[in-house]
């Protein structure tokens, strides 16, 4: 039987507090990724391997951290005796991971995001159950030829491409941007039958992260966004370093204050590269005749960003 290997990064799901009655005290990226794995008695016997590849609280997700979960994502995919891989992660970005991974990851191999929402010493701890179906997830997909990116989360399948966090402190905090799950697992971690086809990932390959990331914004248009945010990210980029991308998040379908319109036009003519989404939950924003800037389609503004990075490096 070939193995599962298991990628910490750190998060809620190793994170650990004094006092089980405060499960909002805690500190996320503490224990080990063997410690979790040897805290779910389901996954006795499996074959399973445990490297850590960071240990981080997800909000300081960097793109050194990318590049290293890609370096170890491609070695492991790689051996013949590997069926997939598991990736422990924050919530807090796992959006923005699962997105990137989706766009460079390819093959036949699966590979599966998975977090927790209580930190480990939470009488309600969720990260336990949410590894477990990580686990058989990755031996399912395996055993059907399912390849691809995909988020495992409190009983639920989505496509790396279009999982998001939807809420800052439910257990069930995660959905699809108004897309149904791929598939919802049983009580035990068993899969039942797909409700959407399996996604399809790029095929890049992780050599891009290699690369200097190039430097992308986010702007927000809201009352009063009159363009000073630009003004002040360009005038930054002149001291510190040019300044490749700007994602602005948008007003309902992807719309701008006339105001930030304004310094938008400026960005442009000084050779940034500018992309519209939302900052509605649902719906994002469809490429219409005419626009002036390229809409950004289902994406978040996180993962947005992440797209025009890979735009810029040419992926
Ligand atoms: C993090 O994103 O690392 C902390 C929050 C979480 O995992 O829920």
């Amino acid at each position: 039987m070939k193995s599962v290997v298991i990628l910490g990064t750190g998060g809620t799901i190793a994170g650990t507090g004094h006092d089980p009655d405060r499960s909002w005290q805690y500190r996320a990226a503490q224990l080990s990724v063997s410690q979790l794995v040897d805290a779910v008695p389901e996954l006795k016997g499996v074959p399973l391997e445990a490297l850590q590849v960071a240990q981080i609280d997800s909000k300081d997700m960097s793109w050194a951290v990318w590049r290293a979960l890609g370096q170890a994502l491609q070695t492991q995919l790689a051996r013949e005796d590997v069926a997939g891989v598991v990736i422990t992660h924050g919530t807090d970005t796992l959006e923005e991971t699962a997105y990137l991974l989706h766009r460079l990851v390819g093959g036949r191999k699966p590979v599966v995001l998975t977090a927790a929402m209580r930190p480990a010493t939470a009488p309600d701890a969720d990260g336990p159950a949410n590894l477990r179906d990580a686990v058989r997830v990755v031996q399912e997909a395996a055993r059907r030829g399912l390849g691809g990116v995909v988020a495992v989360l409190h009983g639920r399948i989505w496509a790396g491409s279009q999982v998001r966090k939807a809420h800052s402190s439910a257990l069930d905090a995660f959905d699809g941007g108004g897309r149904l799950p791929l598939a919802v697992l049983d009580e035990t971690g068993a899969w039942r039958e797909a409700i959407t086809p399996w996604p399809v990932s790029g095929k890049a390959g992780c050599l891009p992260l290699s690369a200097e990331p190039p430097r992308v914004e986010i702007i927000h248009s809201h009352a009063d966004a009159d363009g000073w945010m630009v003004q002040a990210v360009l005038a930054h980029a002149r001291q510190h370093g040019p300044l490749k991308g700007l994602v602005l998040a948008g007003t309902g379908h992807g719309t701008l204050h006339q105001g930030l319109e304004a310094a938008v036009t400026q960005a442009v003519a000084q050779g940034v590269t500018v992309w519209r989404s939302s900052r509605v939950a649902r719906g994002g924003v469809s490429s219409r005749e005419g626009d002036v800037l390229a809409a950004c389609g289902e994406l978040t503004p996180s993962q947005a960003r992440v797209a025009l990075m890979l735009y810029l490096l040419g992926v």
